[in-house]
């Protein structure tokens, strides 16, 4: 059996990472066992490409912001996701090539066609079977990561953006998923994280059985 490439997207609060959580452990509750990564760090090289980036404190020039995602991208896609994927398994990675579409290319500007060839570099044409893309408003998005500001997660370099930058952030997601419907499914994440998980779970489960990967959910777990 073929692998499965799962990614999930969204702006910065959005809520994509508590439910990649939810829903990896779900998954093994009902016996599909799923390899979780991220970008940008989903490597020990990435790990620390992640800090240099995220941590900085020094203003990163945009050019090597995109260089060094597409960095992390290649050691990501070379040692874990391709080698995950000719395994047979399921994968789903917190953010993937679409957030440099996103954040460098609408975000800082960088045009569509250097976007399109880096991306082609460091992933060698490797695309997602399926992207959930979680939608809040930047007003909603904004209110929950200063919440989390306010706690123990620090604010990173760019959810600090002035707001114009998020929403032509999350513009640009939108017109992903208007642009390959078959591929980017949208979740609203505006609801209680119980009705958001449920409907995460309508889109993944039959996409799974329909790969093979998952046969038979208990009607308990369904
Ligand atoms: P993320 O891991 O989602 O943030 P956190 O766990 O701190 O909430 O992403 C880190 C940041 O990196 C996020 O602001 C989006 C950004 N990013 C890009 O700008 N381009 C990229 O290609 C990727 C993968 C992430």
């Amino acid at each position: 059996m073929s692998g499965t490439f799962i990614t999930f997207e969204g702006i910065d609060g959005s809520g994509k990472s508590t439910q990649l959580r939810l829903l990896a452990k779900y998954l093994e509750e009902v016996g599909c066992e799923v390899v979780v990564t991220r970008e940008p760090g989903g490597t020990p090289v990435g790990i620390r490409l992640r800090g240099a980036l995220l941590d900085a404190h020094e203003e990163v020039d945009p050019l090597t912001e995109l260089l060094v995602f597409a960095a992390d991208r290649a050691q990501h896609v070379r040692r874990v996701l391709r080698p995950a994927i000719e395994a047979g398994k399921v994968i789903i990675s917190d953010r993937y090539a679409d957030a440099t579409v996103a954040y460098q290319g609408a975000g800082r500007g960088f045009s569509p066609e250097l976007i399109a060839e880096i991306i082609e570099l460091a992933t060698e044409g490797l695309k997602p079977d399926l992207t959930v893309l979680f939608d809040l408003s930047v007003e909603e998005s904004t209110a929950r990561t200063s919440r989390r500001s306010d706690g123990k997660h620090k604010g990173d370099r760019l959810d600090a953006e002035a707001s114009d930058f998020h929403v032509r952030v999350r513009d640009a997601y939108l017109e992903l998923a208007r642009a390959e419907p078959e591929r980017v499914k949208i979740v609203e994440t505006n609801r209680p994280a119980e009705e958001t998980q449920k409907r995460v779970k309508e889109i993944i489960v039959p996409f799974l059985k329909s790969r093979g990967h998952l046969v038979e959910v208990e009607a308990n777990h369904a």
